[in-house]
């Protein structure tokens, strides 16, 4: 066996996801690995992702297989990346740099989310302009064109809309916790906080998570209550195409809609002249009655994968996933939760562990079925 580049105590995203929910409190934890309702769009997700068989061709001519994706014009060195993920700090204490930097050193993508904890210049920075960014979209036109004005400035040349947020999602255990908008802190929760002290400690090095990127917008000393209604005056989550347009005229550089869920969305975003769809359904925390993603991702990626590019996320946890992801039509996959549980679990290595543990299982299974490249996984589904 070649040597592997991770902490071997760790070799799977479940053992990252057991050590996540020892080291953070409870209302953290939930907010991170929970989906909606009854859970039953979260669990499908992954299962359904897993009834993908892949076919090996033992006897194939093979010289090496190669991870490397173009996607937009740059070279990946592996087709995954960071799907979007908001309070990020809430989960580790500067999490979002932790894998931000990570990302870059692997060269692949990190998106940042509007709402996270870390700001879209010191990502621009940490990244060397290498990330992607996630809009929230703001109710006011003056505050969308500022934040792209800043995206364009810190180097960012891809931006990702997101459409499957016109509502909140009906997750009760933030709402149990005091985590649902507008929030409150709870002795509950203090008590959590107290039973965690490492996450403790590292917060209090790190002072409180805020909304880096909205700060300059918010009014100072907003207690909990004023800062669910900022939230919701701020942004208005339903999308749709007169929103787009000015977008598509005012952005320079790539355009991604994610959260895109059946053909007809998709073949809207190609008429708007957007650059990629990411079929997504938020990882199950929208919609506890719709489709896993891995079956609109097939149906997406048969009709209109020669027109825009086709890339998803959603219930993946390993290296036979994304496999299974790629054989299924996406061109190029994204994680949230998986990675969150690396560096919730791991801290400052999370980011780097999680991305090295999902290379060596990607590796594994490209070598195993006789695939080179990764275009080539579709010729290895079982139909
Ligand atoms: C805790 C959490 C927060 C999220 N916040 C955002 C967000 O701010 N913006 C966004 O576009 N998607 C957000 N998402 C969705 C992710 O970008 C992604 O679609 C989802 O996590 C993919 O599913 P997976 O976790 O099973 O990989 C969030 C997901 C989680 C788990």
């Amino acid at each position: 066996m070649t040597t592997l580049s991770f902490n071997t105590k760790y070799p799977s995203v479940e053992d990252l996801r057991s050590r996540a929910k020892k080291r953070i409190p409870k209302f953290a934890f939930e907010y991170l690995d929970g989906g909606c309702n009854e859970d039953v769009n979260l669990y499908k997700n992954t299962a359904e992702i897993r009834e993908v068989e892949l076919l090996p061709q033992y006897l194939s001519k093979h010289t090496a297989s190669s991870m490397k994706t173009t996607l937009f014009g740059h070279e990946y060195d592996a087709p995954f990346g960071m799907a979007p993920v908001g309070l990020q700090g809430l989960m580790w204490p500067n999490a979002p740099e932790i894998l931000a930097k990570a990302a870059s050193t692997h060269n692949v993508p990190f998106i940042l989310s509007t709402v996270t904890t870390s700001s879209i210049e010191r990502i621009g920075e940490l990244t060397e302009g290498k990330a992607w960014f996630q809009l929230y979209h703001p109710a006011k036109n003056e505050l969308r064109d500022d934040i792209l004005l800043r995206c364009e400035k810190a180097g960012y040349d891809t931006l990702v809309i997101l459409c499957d947020v016109p509502t909140f999602g009906f997750r009760p255990r933030d709402i149990r916790n005091g985590l649902a908008m507008p929030p409150t802190m709870s002795i509950k929760n203090i008590l959590q906080i107290l039973g965690k002290p490492n996450w403790a400690l590292q917060t209090l090095k790190h002072g409180q998570p805020n909304f880096e990127t909205l700060k300059p917008y918010m009014p100072k000393n907003l207690d909990l209550k004023q800062l669910g209604k900022f939230m919701d005056d701020t942004f208005s989550g339903r999308l749709n195409e007169e929103k787009i347009k000015p977008i598509r005229d005012m952005w320079k550089g790539k355009l991604v809609l994610k959260g895109v869920a059946n053909e007809l969305d998709a073949e809207r975003a190609i008429n708007l002249g957007l650059d990629g769809i990411i079929v997504s359904n938020h990882g199950g925390r929208q919609l506890d009655a719709g489709e896993s993603t891995i079956k609109p991702l097939s149906r997406i990626a048969k009709k209109y994968g020669d027109q825009i590019e086709v890339m998803m996320d959603s219930g993946i946890r390993s290296g036979p996933d994304i496999a299974r992801s790629l054989a299924s039509g996406a061109k190029f996959t994204f994680m949230g939760r998986s990675f969150m549980y690396g560096v919730a679990a791991l801290g400052n290595k999370g980011g780097d562990h999680t991305i090295s543990l999902l290379k060596t299982q990607l590796q594994q299974v490209m070598e195993q079925i006789c695939c080179e490249k990764v275009e080539d996984f579709k010729n290895h589904l079982i139909d």
